[in-house]
């Protein structure tokens, strides 16, 4: 058969397992079996195109495999589940710079001046390289090398409209003109640029957005590969490019949704800047009622419905296996037991799902926050573990709040809520919980894992 034909059609497969292993992303049963399809169409389309003849010295390509998978190997073997959203930041950032690159040595190589390809090249490398340094400052601000606050300045939006206007005159020179200036430093200008414009735009972004921003990278990053796959000319490059993209900008829409702002808010309120008007002190809201945990479990005991809500803290505590042996004990004890997971609990989407996944806690006894929130009042206990943004009822009595709007976990409508958490300290969004002062909630405090730990004890006697 025809090498181009089998080229193409070894694509096409690969397609078809990319766009396959995404749709089973859906659910959490087929989820493992959706990501090996799509790595292995993409492991197919790296030796297809490894095998067509217009590749570069092979011991290049042997090398530069061998280097990145001994970094990649490490760097996902090491990194904390915690630490997931910046390692995301700096693949996407990764993917960014290789599009660019890619773009770039085609530019330069001058093989062709037709507007569309020039077209394509302009967007590889200016979307390329806006990616590659907007994902190191997502990465720094969320690994807090650099301050996580919005960084707002007088005359912002001035700053970034005529940054705008400068690279659209080069992409005018660039695709039309080719005068003025070589190719060479019309590529140097224009990479210049979208560097500083991927810094510009994220910087003003408080490190809470971080997870949002990362999805937009992400997407950012497939859009990059999608145009240098019509730089190259490489249908499957094109294919997962576009794949990404989509999926990246979904995301970001459904994170937007579970916070009920939108992308224009996200990206331009350098939300977490101001100081926070809305929170009261402690002493305005009233007293907190501390609990030991040899106390709430007297109250467990009795229980005959409890809903668990997992949040960050869990993560940090990685309470997670604490936590299902403490569910398991309270269904023996004869109490129904649910898990209650919002959007945008802990710092990445699915954060909880993939944590109670790793705990063994079965997607039948997963709830989301609508179908729970109606049936609270029926809630005997609810325990909240490291989670405090996601049940703050500011969120739906203060129209002061900066996250009023946000749908949350009604925990407070339970008859008793016990909350575990380290202190009296407040969440990602830097703002007070007036849930922890109510006459129904009880503070468990101290690290998570060892608080669900003396529970544990507790029930085993
Ligand atoms: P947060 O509001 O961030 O609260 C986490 C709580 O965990 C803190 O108040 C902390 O209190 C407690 N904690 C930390 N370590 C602990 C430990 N070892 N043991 C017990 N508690 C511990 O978490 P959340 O409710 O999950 O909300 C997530 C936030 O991230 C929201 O604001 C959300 O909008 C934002 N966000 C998330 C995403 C995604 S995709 N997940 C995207 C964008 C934004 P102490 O320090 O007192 O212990």
């Amino acid at each position: 058969m025809d090498t181009a034909i089998l080229v193409n059609l070894s694509y096409i497969a690969s397609s078809i397992l990319f766009i396959v292993g995404l749709k089973m992303l859906g659910s959490p049963d087929t989820a493992r079996r959706g990501n090996f399809l799509s790595s292995s169409g993409m492991l197919l389309a790296v030796l297809i195109t490894l095998l067509d003849q217009n590749i570069i010295d092979y011991r290049y390509i042997a090398g530069a495999l061998i280097a990145g998978s001994i970094v990649g190997y490490f760097a996902a073997t090491k990194v904390k589940m915690t630490s997931m959203p910046e390692m995301v930041a700096i693949f996407n950032g990764f993917g960014g710079i290789a599009s660019l690159l890619v773009g770039s040595a085609e530019y330069v190589s001058g093989s062709f001046d037709s507007p569309a390809f020039l077209g394509a090249i302009f967007l590889t490398v200016l979307i390329g390289g806006m990616t590659f340094t907007g994902s190191l400052i997502a990465y720094g601000k969320l690994s807090e090398v650099i301050s996580g606050k919005p960084y707002l300045y007088k005359g912002q939006q001035f700053v970034n409209g005529l940054l705008l206007i400068v690279i659209m005159i080069v992409g005018v020179n660039m695709l039309f003109i080719q005068s003025y200036i070589s190719a060479e430093q019309t590529l140097m200008l224009l990479a210049f640029l979208a560097f500083l414009l991927g810094i510009l735009f994220v910087i003003p972004i408080g490190g809470a957005d971080m997870p949002v921003v990362i999805a937009l990278l992400n997407s950012f990053s497939g859009l990059a590969a999608c145009a240098a796959g019509f730089v190259i000319l490489n249908n499957v490059l094109i294919v997962a490019g576009a794949l990404v993209g989509a999926s990246g900008l979904i995301l970001t829409n459904i994170m937007c949704k579970a916070m009920n702002r939108s992308l224009a808010n996200v990206l331009f309120s350098g939300f977490g800047a101001a100081p926070d008007t809305a929170a009261q002190s402690t002493e305005e809201q009233g007293e907190v009622k501390p609990i030991t945990a040899q106390d709430a479990y007297l109250i467990l005991e009795a229980a005959s419905s409890v809903l668990i809500v997992p949040g960050y803290g869990m993560a940090v505590a990685q309470a997670q296996h604490a936590v299902r042996e403490l569910g398991e004990l309270l269904e023996d004890n004869g109490a129904e037991v649910k898990y209650a997971i919002h959007p945008v609990a802990g710092r990445m989407p699915g954060h909880m799902n993939v944590l109670l996944a790793e705990a063994n806690v079965s997607y039948d006894v997963l709830v989301e926050p609508e179908d729970v929130n109606p049936i609270m009042e029926t809630v005997d206990v609810c325990i909240v573990i490291g989670a405090n943004d996601v049940v703050n009822p500011d969120a739906k009595d203060n129209e002061g709040s900066p996250i009023y709007g946000m749908p949350i976990i009604e925990v407070d409508n339970a008859k008793t809520v016990f909350v575990s958490k380290r202190s009296m300290a407040s969440g990602f969004a830097g703002i007070q919980n007036p849930l922890f002062f109510k006459s129904n909630t009880r503070m468990l405090f101290g690290d998570a894992k060892e608080t669900v730990s003396t529970l544990v004890s507790e029930f085993k006697g």
